[in-house]
């Protein structure tokens, strides 16, 4: 049987309430869903690839069709190796669009057999981003808004007294 797998790749560093929003619906619309987290970032993670994919595991432990996995090189060569047909990635405001819309392109030059398709975030979650949760939680602030209940304190306790994340 012809399976409708797609990816939903990201940094997930940490995962956010949007993020899970995203792949939460995306599990509604398709067969399977391979959640795939960049291992190899161009800038340091403050997770490792060990922890950011626990943490996923732990907030989307009540779906069943998902993978979490690590994966590094391209995405378009990891989609085709592993059968997804299409990327699922959020949207949240015009300015992700460019970005966004060049990594799509590039992707579906990469691998013709590859769409992406982007799912609206969610009002409640326009404005939210890993960089933002890590920017308030080592500022001491309120990150429970933003990260999925059972993974806030471990995310907090992490980030509270990086002064390194300070700024960024
Ligand atoms: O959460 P992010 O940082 O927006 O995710 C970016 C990600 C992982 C989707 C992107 O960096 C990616 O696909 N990296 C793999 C390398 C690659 O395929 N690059 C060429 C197409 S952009």
């Amino acid at each position: 049987m012809d399976t409708n797998t797609v990816i939903c790749p990201g940094s997930f560093d940490p995962v956010t309430l949007g993020h899970i929003d995203i792949i939460k619906r995306a599990t509604k619309m398709f067969d399977k869903v391979i959640v795939a987290v960049l291992v190899n970032m161009s800038k340091t993670p403050s997770f490792t690839i060990d922890e950011r994919i626990a943490f996923l595991e732990e907030a989307l432990s009540d779906v069943d069709n998902i993978e979490i996995v690590g994966f590094s090189g391209l995405l378009a060569d990891y989609a085709k190796e592993r059968g997804a047909k299409a990327v699922v990635k959020g949207l949240r405001a015009m300015s992700d669009f460019e970005y966004e819309f060049q990594m799509a392109l590039t992707n579906k030059k990469l691998n013709p057999d590859l769409d992406t398709v982007f799912l609206t975030s969610d009002s409640q979650y326009m404005y939210l981003s890993s960089s933002m949760v890590k920017q308030v939680a080592s500022l001491g602030g309120d990150i429970s808004f933003f990260v999925p209940a059972c993974i806030h304190a471990k995310v907090y306790e992490r980030l509270k007294n990086n002064s390194n994340q300070k700024g960024k």
